[in-house]
């Protein structure tokens, strides 16, 4: 007899489950993100106090457990194959003269869907619970990337019993799609990226099989992959009849499935969805690069049957890489919301491939320098899958072509642009940049800075397009009334923000510091600037050299640091958020005990006898030393365990004094 709490647990399990449904797979969310959050929040507290009921298809379990060491190799039931590709409709009208040929047809019903670039992946359903993911591998075999999958909202962890009624209750069904990363998504990770001094993804389709290959089901969580399926399988075979029918049926499940798609009873019409796709593709959220034609009579699938590696019954159509040519009129620097400046070249308006192009990326002045690009040039242009068009090579040069220069003034508010030494971006320094200050904000309220829940990137980008908030002090000044009549906020949405932002004003100094956005200080060497100067006051008078003498701060960062003072600006949003009450110093020192390590550096190898590397770093840290991670001449002792690593031999040879934990703990005395 199921208790009234876990009556209650299934109950919310399954409101939520419709909701992820309307959201994720729909895209017509009925309640607000705020509502949503409202029922996980009360799921996972509830989980909380009753940890025997959680079970691993609860909406709660979509990011659980620790990071893999590594992925599993499985085998596929079926394999996995890959398709025929062709660029020319003559092929295309080959295909389906031989389909008709060979199944004795004069007529065969296609099935036109879009080809998604992504990466493939296979599912597997036990009782109707998500019970593995795995890539497609090798098409034989793939990896085991269950938790990572889970974390994509619109993949069903569970499918309701009686929608499996189509495909007669299986025990055990798979279904195959296209893992993709939506082209916001993708941009926003590849700024990020840049603005960590990481390297950019070249595409989507990267970018979404580098993260489902992330150890961490937390990072993979935070890169919001979404997921289209468009094969079924029951027992290793095609269950129904019809291909269009198993998408209907695949959508009846409650799985994504691509609405784009088309019944073509004949050529013409196949053709006429290929042309039709050609230049609305452009229009889409992420990207394809062709269509997928599929004979929709699944029975003739297995009459047409295979080639070595793919399918007879199926095909890809790829678009064109578009390419043109046109004159490069101008460049200029265009501010990204990280405060990047990127050079844009302005083009002779030229038509690639359907679309009009008047602007190209140059990403930065090292492939400037690659192409060897002047103003005036004439270029080759090429739109390849991507929306933005690249430029291939310079193809003529003009005679009197002017060189760019970077700025030295932010041409959107004027504030010093500073490259720091090793990296390729150029960046405005200022914090209220209007072209930074979105990106800022959202930065400033994230969950490990001042960890404002419910500022998202909708109502960031509403309070500063109309001029509400124009740093991030002018958080503190809102006003219920202001936000409730904003787009997509009710009422109990604003009163929430609001205590929200209240309470942001009592966190750590370390996350104010963090939360600013100071180049290169990221949360650790927030944390360490808080411990060192113990207010932003004397952190923002500090020199150069004194901040050097911070350990782990080392010339970059203190050359940030000092510049983003210097800039009048920050100043005046350090006394912003002074004003309006947000903590500006450490509180009162940790009753610190005496500290005879001080200014001591520790390396620990090996297992110690009494102690877990974890009690023995925090020992040594409240008596004022510091544990890292790798013996340098700058270490002062390396603590040797049984079984020590590499950094006991590395320790030898640069003469760094060894100890056993017992010399240490006569140190702590
Ligand atoms: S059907 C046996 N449908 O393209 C055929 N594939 O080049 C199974 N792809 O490995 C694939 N969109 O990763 C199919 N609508 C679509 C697709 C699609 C993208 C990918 C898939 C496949 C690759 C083949």
């Amino acid at each position: 007899m199921a208790t009234s709490v876990e009556k209650e647990i299934e109950k919310l399990r399954a409101e939520i489950r419709y909701h992820e449904h309307r959201y994720y797979v729909l895209d017509d969310p009925e309640i607000s993100d705020y509502e949503f959050d409202q029922l996980m929040r009360k799921l996972q507290d509830l989980e909380r106090e009753h940890p025997e009921l959680v079970t691993p298809d609860s909406p709660t379990q979509r990011v659980g457990g620790k990071p893999a060491e590594q992925f599993s190799k499985v085998r596929h039931q079926v394999p996995m194959m890959s398709l025929d590709n062709t660029y020319s409709v003559e092929e295309l009208r080959d295909f389906d003269r031989r389909v008709r040929e060979l199944s004795g047809r004069s007529r065969v019903e296609y099935v036109a869907e879009l080809k998604l670039d992504g990466l493939s992946m296979s599912l597997i359903y036990e009782k109707g619970v998500l019970a593995r993911g795995v890539t497609r591998g090798n098409g034989v075999e793939g990896e085991d990337v269950t938790a990572n999958v889970k974390t994509i909202g619109s993949v069903p962890l569970r499918i309701d019993g009686r929608k499996l009624q189509v495909i007669g209750h299986p025990e055990r069904f798979e279904v195959r799609g296209e893992v993709i990363m939506p082209l916001k998504m993708f941009e926003r990770l590849n700024a990020q990226r840049e603005a960590a001094g990481e390297p950019k993804f070249a595409n989507p389709r990267n970018a979404a099989a580098g993260t489902i290959r992330q150890l961490d089901p937390k990072m993979v969580a935070q890169r919001k992959l979404d997921m289209f399926h468009y094969y079924l399988l029951v027992g290793g075979d095609v269950p129904l009849k019809e291909h269009w029918k198993t998408l209907e049926a695949l959508a009846e499940m409650g799985f994504k499935v691509n609405p784009h798609r088309r019944l073509c009873a004949s050529f013409d019409e196949l053709l006429e969805f290929v042309q039709e796709w050609e230049t609305k593709r452009n229009e889409l959220e992420y990207e394809t690069d062709g269509v997928v034609v599929k004979v929709n009579d699944t029975r003739l699938w297995e009459e047409l049957g295979n080639t070595a590696k793919s399918p007879r019954w199926a095909i890809a159509y790829k678009y064109p890489a578009h390419q043109a040519t046109t004159v490069v009129k101008d460049i200029r620097a265009q501010v990204g919301r990280t405060g990047t400046l990127t050079p844009v070249a302005d083009l002779n308006p030229v038509n690639v491939g359907g679309v009009t192009v008047s602007h190209a990326t140059l990403h930065n002045m090292d492939e400037i320098a690659r192409l060897g690009l002047r103003i005036g040039d004439t270029v080759l242009l090429q739109r390849a899958g991507e929306v933005i068009p690249q430029v291939v090579k310079v193809v003529k040069r003009a005679p009197d072509g002017r060189e760019f220069h970077m700025p030295k003034r932010c041409p959107v508010c004027g504030g010093d642009v500073f490259r720091a030494e090793g990296e390729v971006a150029y960046r405005c320094v200022n914090a209220a940049c209007p072209a930074r200050l979105k990106e800022s904000l959202l930065h400033f309220a994230a969950r490990h800075a001042m960890g404002i829940d419910g500022l998202g990137e909708a109502l960031v980008d509403q309070l500063v397009d109309r001029g509400i908030v124009k740093d991030a002090a002018d958080l503190y000044a809102l006003t219920q009334d202001q936000l409730a009549a904003l787009e997509r906020m009710g009422k109990k949405s604003a009163a929430n923000l609001i205590s929200e932002i209240e309470k942001s004003k009592k966190v750590d100094l370390a996350r104010v510091i963090f939360a600013v956005g100071i180049p290169f200080v990221g949360e650790r060497t927030a944390q360490l600037l808080a411990e060192h100067f113990g207010s932003f006051d004397r952190l923002a008078e500090a020199s150069e050299e004194e901040l050097e003498q911070v350990h782990e701060i080392g010339p970059k960062t203190a050359q940030g640091i000092a510049e983003f003072f210097a800039e009048e600006r920050n100043r005046k949003l350090i006394e912003k958020l002074r004003a309006a009450g947000v903590r500006m110093e450490q509180e009162k020192a940790a009753k610190k005990g005496p500290q005879p390590l001080a200014g001591k550096q520790f390396v620990l190898t090996g297992t110690l006898p009494h102690h877990s590397r974890e009690e023995a770093s925090q020992m040594i840290e409240e008596a004022g030393g510091r544990v890292v991670g790798s013996v340098s001449k700058k270490t002062d002792y390396v603590v040797v365990g049984a079984e020590p690593g590499s950094k006991l031999e590395k320790a030898r040879a640069l003469g760094v004094k060894t100890i056993d934990e017992d010399e240490l703990l006569k140190l702590l005395k």
